[in-house]
This record gives structure tokens, sequence and C-alpha cells, in this order.
């Protein structure tokens, strides 16, 4: 992203487990925000230009040895700095102050003071309020030049300033939710400290994008493969926004979708008057997947074919150079930065495409998070279906039929009973608040009585997570009629299930997937 013309601040990452969050909630604020390691040189901040720097957290304790170190000459850039926790100890610990191990750390909500008038971050907020905490050491004396601003039961300095040399340090987080005037703390640094101005959103990336994307590709071809996600989707939108019928957009349809949903996307680009490639492999990945029971060979086979068959496409299309990729700015951090070359979307990714295709990237959403990548679809006009669509792997359903082949008789199955728990999902409202929603088939027969006769069929697991990035998750608690409905329906209506069960693991030691 041209971004050069953009205020930003500068997250320094010391490897804390909220470093992208404080990147987010900036951006939430309304100013450009990007992670940089904390051990980036100073070349690369200055080339820069930031409005305003912020350390974060991490691991290590500042008397480690080898513990990362304040990057003094930071102070020379004459840009103010905010430090948090790890980042607050290092500066305060580098510049005279005193950072003392405790016998216990202060984890979770935790109490805060404010001292004498709070300065200009904690000036005129409740004397008494709460916070997050996750640390062990404190800063038990503030550095020549600073005044404390807060202490808590454990930290006798629990916020700190200097204005004077535009420094400042919170021990508490800001950035998560559990910390009531964290937004505060932040946006008083942003706009009152740093002078931010700017109002950043996800919807001036949209006319930003477009300009770039017409530099990179002026009058060339791209091409760009569609998966019915809200990532290629939004990046096959801005694309088009930007260069119109020279965007070919490929669907590669391995019918393991989940019910209507190849027809949404094929409409959805119609609408929108896109060139849109839909091939109709079915039938060739059914062939290859006959007989296959391995859930790794599965995956590679799908993998394999999905590859084999854009390859097809894409060389029936003459003088294409770029190919679209809706890699994600997490994506970018995870592989290294952004200071770092384009990296192929691979992981986990039915869509990572072979090297030997000689294409340049392109790629409008590498500075966004995933939250922005949904504004942005809003902003440009696609369906709500397709911008909050759940995540769906890459192999589908393919995946999500166990312990036997996948074959047409029991995708149909799955289909039909993921349809109807997706319905009442909707039904009940509830699909946002679910990280993901779905049914699962295990290639096992069990007896079951219908009616005079018995049965032997097969059942559907409902899967259904609240998690935050798919690290982590929890089984969401549905209501117990919700569950009853489905289940009465999945038995009525799809023939060929006796039985529903539902899954109550969380992640780990389960993981979201079957497979
Ligand atoms: P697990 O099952 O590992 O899943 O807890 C974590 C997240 O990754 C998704 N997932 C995949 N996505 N191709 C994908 O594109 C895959 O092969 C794949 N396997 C799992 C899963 O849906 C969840 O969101």
């Amino acid at each position: 992203m041209s971004v050069a013309t953009i205020e930003e601040v500068l997250v320094l990452d010391f490897g804390g487990q909220y470093s992208q969050l404080i990147a987010r909630r900036i951006r939430e604020c309304g100013v450009f925000a990007e992670l940089l390691p904390a051990t980036a040189p100073i070349e690369t901040i200055v080339r820069r230009s930031p409005k305003a720097l912020v350390l974060s957290g991490g691991p290590a304790s500042v008397h480690d040895p080898g513990a990362p170190a304040f990057p003094e000459q930071l102070i020379e850039l004459g840009v103010p700095v905010l430090g948090i926790c790890y980042g607050m100890q290092a500066m305060a610990k580098a510049l005279g102050g005193k950072v003392e191990a405790a016998e216990s750390g202060e984890f979770g909500r935790t109490d805060l003071t404010v001292i004498g008038d709070g300065g200009m971050l904690l000036g005129g907020l409740p004397t008494e309020q709460h916070c997050w905490m996750s640390h062990r050491d404190s800063v038990t004396e503030a550095p020549p030049g600073f005044s404390p601003i807060a202490a808590s039961p454990g930290s006798p300095v629990a916020a700190l300033e200097s204005s004077e040399q535009g420094l400042y340090g919170i021990q508490f987080h800001p950035e998560v939710v559990h910390t009531p005037y964290g937004t505060e703390v932040l946006n008083r640094f942003l706009r009152e400290v740093a002078g931010c101005e700017q109002q950043w959103n996800p919807a001036s990336v949209v006319a930003e994008q477009v300009e770039a994307i017409r530099d990179q590709v002026g009058d060339g071809k791209v091409i760009c493969g569609l998966s019915g996600g809200v990532d290629s989707s939004v990046a096959a939108k801005l694309v088009h926004e930007a260069i119109g019928e020279n965007l070919t957009c490929v669907f590669v349809d391995h019918g393991l979708m989940r019910s209507n949903e190849a027809e949404q996307v094929v409409e959805a680009f119609g609408q929108f008057g896109i060139p849109l490639v839909h091939v109709d492999a079915e039938q060739r990945f059914l062939e290859r997947l006959a007989g296959v029971t391995e859930p790794e060979t599965k995956r590679k086979i799908i993998g394999e074919e999905f590859i084999r068959v854009f390859e097809e496409e894409a060389t029936k299309l003459t003088d294409v150079d770029y190919l679209v990729q809706g890699t994600l700015y997490s994506d970018v951090i995870e592989s290294g930065g952004s200071d770092h070359a384009a990296t192929i979307k691979s992981h986990h990714n039915v869509g990572g495409l072979p090297e030997d295709l000689d294409f340049e990237l392109v790629e409008p959403l590498r500075m966004l998070f995933k939250d922005e990548v949904r504004a942005v679809g809003t902003e440009l006009g696609l369906p709500d279906r397709m911008v909050w669509r759940q995540p769906f792997p890459g192999p589908g359903l393919g995946i999500r039929i166990v312990g036997g082949e996948v074959n047409r008789e029991r995708l149909d199955i799955l289909r039909a009973a993921d349809h109807i728990l997706q319905e009442e999902i909707r039904a009940g409202n509830l699909y946002r608040s679910l990280w993901q929603s779905f049914c699962v088939l295990p290639a096992i027969r069990s007896v079951g009585v219908q009616g005079d006769g018995r049965t032997y069929a097969y059942p559907i697991v409902i899967r259904a997570v609240t998690s935050e990035d798919a690290m982590t998750a929890d089984w969401a608690r549905l209501p117990y009629d919700l569950l009853e409905k489905v289940s009465n329906r999945i038995i009525n209506e799809v023939s060929g299930v006796n039985r529903v069960a539902l899954d109550i693991s969380s992640k780990p030691p389960s993981t979201i997937e079957w497979e």
C-alpha cells in the first residue's frame, strides 16, 4: 500500500501476545498503525517518519541476559513514545529508573489509582479505576525527569510520563477490552500528545488502493482465484474497481462447497459484471477422491487438483502477468513483517499456487486486518453474506467427511444437514457471534428406528465454536431449543441420517475441524 503520505504510528514489537491488537486498536482510533520488530534498524524507522512510536509488551524480563533493550536512539527522533508493559519497563530501566522483580506479579483485572493530576494520559479520569495487567517485574522508581501518574497494588509506578521528553509509559494494557479507559488513554496519546490529525479508516483504503493497483498493473491483464471467502472476494472487487475488464476471476468449483455457495459466488460476481470463469470440476475431484480415506491424502489431492485446474484455466487466458492474492496483514506479520517480500499465502490454503506460475502478485489487502477487510467489502457493496461469511476451509466438505471416502451421496447428505444448521443459526441471530458452525459426517452407520422400521444410517455431528483467531476455540453453548430443532429437522428432512450429536470439545486439545 502506498501509505507514505498517510500519518502513521509504528508499534515496535517486543514479542507480546497483544502486539497486533495494539495496532488494531490504534487503527480503530482512526490513526494508521503498523508493526515493526523491536530490533528494526533506526534508519528504517526514520525513513517511515512516524508521528509516534509505541513499544509493545513482551515475554522477557528486563533482567534476563540478552533481553531486548529500549532503543535509546529513539529519543533523538523527537517523536513521542509510549511504552506498554515490557515496553515501559525497558524504557524506565534504560533511562535510569528502577525495575524490580516481584514475588508475585499482577495478572488480570487490577485496581489502578491515578497519582497527582494524572498528567496527559490520565488527567481528569476517575482516580480509582480498573485495568488489565500481565506482568511480574514492576517499575519501583521512575527515571529522573519522569513523574509517576498511577500506581496499582503490585506496581508503585504503574504509569509515568515525561511530557518534556515526549516519553510515556503504562504498565497496563490499554488495548484489551478489560481496561475500560484503555481506548481513551490511547486516543489521548495519539491525538493530544502526538498530534495525529488524519482520520484513517478502511473506507479510505478503497480510493487509495484503486490508485495503487492502477499504478502497479497499468494495462496489464490480471487473474484472481476466487474461493467464495471474504478475502478473495474483497480483493477481486477492489481490483475490478481499479482496472475493470482486465481482471478475470477464476472460480474452481471442486464440488465440496456448502449448499448454494457456488451459485452465490457466480451470482454476486455476475451482478457486479466481473468477468468470471466458473469451472465446474466436481467430477474430476470426486474421481480422484474415490476410495481415499486418509485425511492428509484427501487434503493433498484436493490441493493438487485445485492447482491443476487453476493452471489449465490460467493458460487459456492470454497475456496474464498478474495474480491477485487476498493476503492479509496478519499473514504478512506472521511471515516476517511488512518489509519482507511478498509471500504466497499457502498456509492452510488450497489456493496456494505453484511458484512456476510466473505472475507478479497484486495484494491489495496486505495492510488490513480481517475486520478491516470486512469494512472494505461493505464499502464496496459486497453482500453481507459474503462479507460476514464464517471461515471455511479450502478443501471444503472434503475434510468434513471423516473416516471414509468422500463421495457424492455423503456430500449431499452433509450439505443438506449443514444447510439446516446454518438456517437455524441465522434464524437465531447467532451466525456472527460464532467463529464457525458446521456439520461433520463421520462415515459410520448405526441403528435407529423410524416409523415401524429399523434404520441403519449416518450420524451428523454439530460443531460450533467461538474463537478470536482459531488458535484456541471453545465449544459454543448453543441454546437447547435451537439444538432440538436442528436435530429434529436434520433427522426428519435428511434421509440417510438417524442420529445427531454435539461436539463439546475445546481447542486445544481438539481442533476445530474434525478431518
Ligand atoms: P483447526 O481444525 O486446525 O482449524 O483447528 C483452524 C482453522 O483453520 C481452518 N482450516 C483450514 N483452512 N484449509 C483451509 O483453508 C485447510 O485445509 C484447513 N484446515 C483447517 C479451520 O476451518 C479453522 O478455521
